[in-house]
């Protein structure tokens, strides 16, 4: 017989790190080499919309990304709903071992959908495997501390289960109980801060984060310099410049960690290259337009791919956006930007 199935859906945003994450000490558990801290997005701009639907008659999990069937095999996934499954037999015990717990080996459906490229080096596993964990959550009725099981869909998606300014704390233990997101000032601390996301290209990035981090664990000292001397003393003065909303140390620290976590990339050997020319020359405009203010005014950051995110001040937003139609000027016939720079505005709050 047919029943009509039980369905949740929720959203969750990208987050943008500003001391980088980039390898693990434990592969399966997902375990990092260093601490790493962001900023997550308000809502309704780069997102991801998971519903989860369950039901008696469902025969077998499974899912689509962006309208397409993936395997369901894929072993984060299946980390996270037998985490999630895990903590919801457990809860149930411990509420009432009497209950009824058929809901528990119901299958689901799942449905996520990202309003901005996949893969293209913008963080849409954050988004998606933390709305996933979320959102079975809910459905399963499991409470607690959830940045732990999204972890193990995708590293950075334990920051986005958190809003505002988020810190991923490595931990000591081995079994990755203490690996866990924090929130460090919620998105109401820092109104003036601005997000610009300018896409330089949306196509699928070349090396994904997984292999990547793993070449560069195997042969780049500097990676292992990076973690042990530079990360954990960059990670307090960066609480602290959030903190104080500091934008002259925020901007500074978010630049030079992008620039290190780019520099471990090329001392990977064989060597990866994220950034493209269009960064570049970002970059060296970001440069060349703190330089005449004599003030740090903008900040850029950069993933595993090449599109930039720019951090500034509410007030100097229409002004560097100036900036930006004059470097890359809009296409007399469009009005998109050369060499496919559309700017996406975000904000916190
Ligand atoms: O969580 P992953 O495996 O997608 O790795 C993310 C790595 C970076 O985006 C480059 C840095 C970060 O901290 O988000």
């Amino acid at each position: 017989s047919m029943e009509k199935p039980n369905i949740v859906t929720c959203t969750a945003p990208v987050n943008i790190a500003v001391i980088k994450y980039w390898g693990k000490r434990n592969e399966e558990l997902i375990l990092p080499i260093n601490s790493s801290l962001s900023v997550t997005l308000h809502q309704d701009q780069l997102k991801t919309t998971t519903s989860v639907a369950t039901s008696r008659s469902f025969q077998e999990d499974r899912i689509w990304l962006n309208g397409k069937e993936e395997d369901i095999s894929h072993p984060r996934l299946q980390s996270c709903l037998r985490e999630i499954r895990r903590l919801a037999r457990k809860r149930r015990n411990n509420v009432d071992p009497g209950l009824d717990s058929t809901g528990l080996s119901h299958k689901v459906h799942i449905c996520s959908v990202n309003n901005f490229p996949t893969a293209a080096g913008l963080a849409s596993s954050a988004a998606g495997f933390a709305c996933l964990v979320y959102t079975l959550a809910r459905v399963f009725g499991v409470e607690g501390e959830l940045s732990v099981i999204a972890r193990q869909g995708s590293g950075s998606a334990c920051r986005s289960m958190y809003g505002g300014f988020v810190q991923w704390i490595m931990g000591q233990q081995s079994g990755g109980k203490d690996s866990l997101a924090q929130q460090v000032e919620p998105e109401t601390h820092w109104p003036e801060l601005r997000i610009l996301v300018l896409v330089a290209s949306a196509e699928r990035k070349h090396v994904g984060s997984t292999s990547g981090m793993q070449t560069s664990v195997q042969t780049s000292c500097l990676l292992k310099h990076r973690a042990e001397s530079v990360v954990p003393g960059r990670m307090e003065e960066m609480n602290e410049a959030v903190r104080r909303r500091d934008f002259t140390a925020f901007a500074e620290l978010t630049m030079k960690d992008s620039n290190q976590f780019h520099a471990t990339c090329l001392d990977t050997y064989p060597p990866i290259f994220y950034l493209n020319s269009v960064s570049h020359q970002v970059i060296h405009l970001v440069h060349r337009y703190n330089q005449h203010y004599g003030e740090t005014r903008v900040a850029y950051t950069f993933d595993a791919g090449p599109n930039a995110v720019i951090f500034t001040l509410q007030q100097h937003v229409p002004e560097f956006f100036q900036a930006v139609q004059h470097f890359f000027p809009p296409e007399s016939n469009g009005g998109q930007f050369v060499k496919g720079l559309p700017v996406k505005h975000a904000t916190l709050s």
